[in-house]
């Protein structure tokens, strides 16, 4: 198999996603976390996430356990030293960013590739951190990881072929398919998906319709699992102001301006499901 151990860092929603994919295609998974509580709670994720899919029989117990055992966690970046692939996912923050690449470049073998699963941040600008830009490229998986087919593979300016054919190869084992992008901002995924959600959360603010309605409307009307405001929630608003600033500071242009009514929200400290309350408030485990 190729690339069988596999450093994963950041175990918040996206790093457990891609460690349990990872894990369940066989491969050795090392967990990189700042301390042990999230690691215990990024496991504990992925075993509900594993107990889910045995409950659908899409997964026997055995597996679940297999898999379960596969992935090591670990608090210390040295671990990743004998990963021949370290998909980084962490705080979307280029500085954090670049200082994690520059422990990885020192740490792994010169041969190892390096990938983000940053969701809007220059793949450039992360390369050029490391000594090896041609062996750095981003690996944009979709939440919820384990269901969603999609994998964003983005090219930044001098990633090299072989990279991106070993990681084409990584994620087609994953059963999951891989699109080709290059480096703008926001790549495809982002710059075509937030804006919609900006856009609703515009029509909120300026009383076109309530909030269920807008997400009825886009549902129902061009057949989107979520509305665009639920997705948001799901999503973070956090994250999603945070892709806008992006998108407005890469293109200089303002129709990627972001609607003050997410701003807001952040800044009260309403993320969506993840603090239990942002367009939508939801129960308690939500
Ligand atoms: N782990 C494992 N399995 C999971 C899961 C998880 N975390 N979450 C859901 N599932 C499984 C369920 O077990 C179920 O499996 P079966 O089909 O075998 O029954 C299936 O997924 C569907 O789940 P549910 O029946 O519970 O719920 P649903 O039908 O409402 O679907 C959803 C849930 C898959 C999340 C669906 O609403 C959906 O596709 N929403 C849109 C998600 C989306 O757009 N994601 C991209 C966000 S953007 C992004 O991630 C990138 C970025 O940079 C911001």
């Amino acid at each position: 198999m190729q690339h069988a151990k596999v450093g994963i860092v950041g175990g918040g929603t996206m790093g457990n996603g891609i460690a349990h994919v990872m894990a369940q295609s066989g491969r050795s998974v090392t967990l990189l976390e700042m301390k042990p509580e999230l690691l215990d709670r990024a496991k504990k994720t992925i075993e509900g996430n594993l107990a889910r899919q045995v409950k659908k029989g899409a997964l026997t117990e055995a597996d679940a356990a297999a898999t379960l055992g596969r992935i090591t966690g670990t608090t210390d970046v040295a671990a990743l030293a004998d990963c021949s692939l370290v998909v980084e996912a962490i705080v979307e923050n280029l500085d954090a960013k670049r200082s994690l690449f520059k422990n990885l470049d020192a740490v792994t073998a010169p041969s190892a590739i390096l990938a983000s699963n940053t969701s809007s941040i220059s793949i450039t600008k992360i390369a050029a951190s490391t000594k090896r830009p041609g062996q750095v490229i981003g690996m944009h998986f979709m939440n919820p990881v384990p269901v969603m087919k999609l994998v964003e593979i983005i090219r930044g300016n001098d990633t090299s072929d072989a990279t991106v054919a070993e990681t084409v190869a990584v994620v087609k084992d994953l059963q999951k398919i891989p699109v080709e992008a290059n480096d703008f901002p926001g790549f495809v995924s982002n710059r075509v998906l937030m804006p919609l959600i900006n856009e609703a959360a515009f029509a909120l603010m300026e009383g076109v319709a309530t909030k269920e309605a807008i997400d009825e409307i886009m549902k129902l009307g061009m057949a989107h699992p979520m509305g665009p405001l639920t997705l948001a929630d799901f999503i973070g608003l956090d994250v999603c102001l945070n892709i806008m600033e992006v998108l407005q500071h890469g293109f200089g242009d303002p129709r990627f301006r972001p609607c003050p009514l997410i701003r807001k929200l952040v800044d009260a400290g309403h993320l969506g499901r993840k603090t239990g309350r942002g367009f939508y408030t939801y129960g308690t485990g939500a």
